[in-house]
């Protein structure tokens, strides 16, 4: 059986709507580099072709009557497409990758977020990742109301997951914040509401303090 850990490195990125995961990885992706890492930038859901076609299906509007368990198989669909085409063979050459959110995405979203058994989509999860974890998750973190501005003002389209009731987002942030007290020697929480050089640096501080700053740690 193929072990669910690999040589290489694998951070990840999660936080609520808003909170500057997608201008903060390719700039974690691009300092890694500069350290001569081989580095993987990816996102989900999405990723890989069939993932992108997912994740229209997920975002549009149009399917505002998508039941959570089958929006729970999609994501999961698009992050098994990813793992076994992408992360898993970039992770098994030493490569490290950095993911714009993973599995936790789902545990916030469908099992905090839409109240689904976490139990249950915790093997679901497993199923589609083939229990690969990363080695790090950094939690953006801010309140759900700043960051649901933000993205409605922000670069990025407002989405059909956007769009759900400010309560359902206050959950998934409540969510992940549970899911970072669960496991504290994988999550780093990042205060988020702060200015973009300063949620930077915290972001800089906290990878540099698990992988160290040197080449030496490549
Ligand atoms: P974003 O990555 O551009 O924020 O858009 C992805 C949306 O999909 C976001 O609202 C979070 C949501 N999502 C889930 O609900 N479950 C998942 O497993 C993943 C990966 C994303």
């Amino acid at each position: 059986m193929t072990p669910p850990n690999t040589p290489g490195l694998f951070i990840t990125l999660e936080g609520p709507e808003g909170s500057g995961k997608s201008t903060h990885a390719p700039r974690l992706a691009e300092y890694l580099r500069s350290l001569g890492r081989d580095v993987l930038l990816t996102r989900e859901p999405g990723g890989t072709s069939i993932g992108d076609q997912i994740r229209s299906v997920l975002n549009d509007h149009a399917n505002a009557a998508i039941k959570p368990s089958a929006e729970t198989l999609l994501f999961c669909a698009s992050r098994a497409q990813l793992v076994s085409q992408m992360i898993r063979p970039h992770l098994e050459r030493g490569g490290t990758v950095v993911c714009d959110r993973f599995s936790d995405s789902t545990m916030a979203y469908q099992g905090y977020g839409h109240g689904l058994d976490r139990s249950m989509l915790l093997s679901i999860c497993d199923f589609a990742s083939a229990r690969l974890k990363p080695d790090v998750t950094l939690l953006l973190d801010l309140p759900v109301e700043i960051g649901l501005i933000r993205r409605r003002h922000g670069k990025g389209d407002w989405n059909r997951l956007d769009a759900l009731e400010v309560d359902f987002h206050r959950r998934v942030r409540q969510g992940y914040l549970e899911l970072a007290r669960q496991e504290p020697s994988r999550w780093i929480r990042i205060d988020a509401e702060k200015e973009e050089e300063d949620v930077w640096s915290q972001i800089l501080q906290a990878v540099t303090s698990r992988i160290g700053s040197g080449k030496d740690n490549c």
